[in-house]
C-alpha cells in the first residue's frame, strides 16, 4: 500500500519519444525525484554484455541470474540543472548505455521475467520512500497501477528516429538515420509483443501524442493535466 503522502507521476510509451526529458524537466520543477527505468535494464544488459554472458542475440538467464547481488544501480539526478547520470557498480555509465550496443540488446534483456522482477522491485521500493517520476514501458500498468497521474507518450516512428539520430550525433556517437529507424521500430515490435508485461497504455493512463508538438506546448500540456488531477 502506498503512503498518500507520496504522489507518483508514470510516464510510459514508445522508445525516444522524449519521455525522459519531460520526466527530468518534471522532477525539477516539482522538486521530486526522478526515476529512468529504461537506464535500469539498460544497465543490466552492459553488465550481460561486459561479462560474456550475451552470446549471438541470447542471454545466459542462469549466469546472470546467479550474478544479480553483484549489479547495484544507483543515479544521481541534479535538480538544478536537470541532468541525470546512472552509475553502474559505482561507475558512470550513463554515456555507454545510450550507444547502439546496448540499445541492441536492451529488448532481449527486458524480455527476460527474472529481470523484470529484480528490478521492479527495486523500482517499488524506490516510491514508498519519496514522491517521484518514473518513467518506462511497464510503471502505469505493473509498477505503479495506483499512480495518481499517468501518462502514455508516443510519437511518428519517423520523428522518434530523428530525435534519437540528432541526440547520438551530438553525443559524437556514429549512426545512420536507418539504422536508429530500424531500432526504434524493433525496439517497439519487441517490447509490444513479449510475454511478460509488454508496452501497453494502462486503461486509466492519459495518451499524449507529441509528434508535433513543441517541448514548452507538451511540458504545460502535462502541468495542466496534474493540476487537473490533483485538484480532483
Ligand atoms: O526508455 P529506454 O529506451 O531507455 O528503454 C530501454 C529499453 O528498456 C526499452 O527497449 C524497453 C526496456 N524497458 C522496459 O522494458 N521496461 C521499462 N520500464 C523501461 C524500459
Amino acid at each position: 500500500m502506498q503512503n498518500t503522502d507520496i504522489m507518483v507521476i508514470a510516464i510510459d510509451g514508445h522508445s525516444s519519444c522524449g519521455k525522459s526529458t519531460v520526466a527530468k524537466e518534471l522532477a525539477k520543477k516539482l522538486h521530486i525525484a526522478y526515476v529512468d527505468t529504461g537506464a535500469m535494464y539498460r544497465s543490466v544488459t552492459l553488465y550481460a554484455l561486459r561479462n560474456g554472458f550475451i552470446k549471438d542475440g541470447q542471454c545466459d538467464v542462469p549466469a546472470l541470474e546467479n550474478a544479480f547481488d553483484n549489479i547495484k544501480i544507483t543515479f544521481d539526478f541534479n535538480a538544478e540543472t536537470g541532468t541525470n547520470c546512472t552509475f553502474l557498480n559505482g561507475e558512470n555509465v550513463e554515456s555507454e548505455i545510450r550507444g547502439l550496443e546496448v540499445s541492441s540488446n536492451v529488448s532481449m534483456i527486458s524480455a527476460i521475467p527474472q529481470v523484470r522482477h529484480r528490478l521492479v522491485d527495486w523500482q517499488r521500493q524506490m516510491g514508498k520512500e519519496k514522491s517521484l517520476v518514473m518513467d518506462g514501458r511497464d510503471i502505469g500498468t505493473v509498477v505503479f497501477p495506483d499512480a495518481q497521474i499517468k501518462i502514455f507518450m508516443t510519437a511518428s516512428d519517423e520523428v522518434r528516429a530523428q530525435r534519437r539520430y540528432d541526440e547520438l550525433k551530438g553525443k559524437g556517437q556514429e549512426a545512420s538515420y536507418e539504422e536508429v529507424l530500424f531500432n526504434v521500430r524493433e525496439r517497439d515490435r519487441i517490447d509490444s509483443t513479449r510475454a511478460e508485461s509488454p508496452l501497453r497504455k494502462a486503461d486509466d493512463a492519459v495518451l499524449l501524442d507529441n509528434s508535433n508538438m513543441t517541448r514548452e506546448e507538451q511540458f504545460q500540456w502535462i502541468l495542466d493535466l496534474i493540476d487537473t488531477k490533483t485538484k480532483k
